[in-house]
């Protein structure tokens, strides 16, 4: 038996992939084993290069548990997270659009009362005022809809990473009224380092790049029917908009947060001072057959 070359190799690879039954695993697997042997020919890996490959990605793999998401982390930073996002979301002209979940969404986070503040310590700080409606394409309410947000506090962290916030500070669910209104209390959301104490943090320190994100507020709409949105509202004055370090940032998310110091506003709110406001609908598309 000759020995192969470097591509005669890719093919023999590739064919004995071909009998996986499943045809979309299929195509995955095929691409992937040709992309990824480009790649080390491309680069002309050597096999202490990857071995160092390996061990990252194991201190990866150990860095995860119930709370600590590093694998997402590590998608989110080599912008794998945002293309996907980019190639499959196909949301309609029109219809609000999506962007990556992130590492810090916890699901089952309690349901929250019309109004009712997701802050769950003692705050001097201004209160933000997020209302709008959950509507279809052609503008219809979507009365029943459900909104969880979830953000981090005024130190830049999550509940999940913070042992000083109690449980499910900053995170709720919140139901559209009949009219596919809703209306969360909350405070305004900062930019914040992502997590650096591991893999990720490497990788970042060893390119030269900075751990920031945008001040966002993160968001999963849902509306019988339609298709699910998960998506962010991002703060329209941060510094971090054009870097941040997960590529999640979409012109069309980006809010103005407006400071409202109306007496009366407040009230109708509950509130009894300034505020800032962020007025926002939400617009679903219809569910893909
Ligand atoms: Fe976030």
């Amino acid at each position: 038996m000759r020995s192969m070359t470097e591509n005669e190799l890719t093919d023999v690879v590739v064919e004995r992939y071909r009998a996986t039954p499943d045809a979309r695993l299929q195509e995955i697997l095929l691409s992937l084993i040709r992309h990824a042997h480009a790649f080390v020919r491309d680069v002309r890996l050597t096999e202490t290069e990857w071995m160092k490959g390996v061990e990252f990605l194991t201190a990866t793999g150990h860095m995860c548990d119930d709370k600590r998401q590093e694998m997402i982390l590590l998608s989110d930073n080599l912008g794998i997270s945002a293309l996907v996002n980019m190639v499959s979301a196909g949301v309609p002209e029109g219809a609000t659009e999506t962007t990556v979940l992130g590492p810090f969404y916890v699901p089952n986070s309690p349901q929250r009362a019309w109004g009712e503040s997701i802050l769950l310590r003692d705050s001097d700080e201004i209160p933000l005022i997020v209302h709008g409606r959950v509507v279809d394409e052609d503008g219809t309410p979507l009365p029943g809809a459900g909104i969880e947000v979830w953000q981090t506090d005024s130190n830049g962290m999550y509940d999940i990473q913070d042992s000083s916030q109690p449980e499910d500070n900053l995170r709720g669910h919140y139901t559209a009224n009949e009219e596919g209104r809703f209306l969360i209390r909350s405070i305004r959301p900062t930019s914040y380092p992502i997590p650096t104490d591991g893999p990720v943090g490497v990788l970042l320190r060893a390119t030269n790049r900075h751990p920031f994100r945008p001040a966002h507020l993160h968001a999963i709409v849902t509306a019988p029917g339609h298709q699910p949105l998960t998506t962010h509202l991002f703060d329209a004055e941060d510094k971090y908009l054009d870097s941040d370090v997960v590529f999640a940032v979409k012109e069309s998310l980006i809010r103005k947060f407006t400071k409202n110091e109306d007496p009366g506003a407040a009230e109708r709110f509950g509130l009894s001072g300034p505020f800032w406001e962020l007025d926002n609908d939400f617009v679903l598309s219809k569910a893909r057959s």
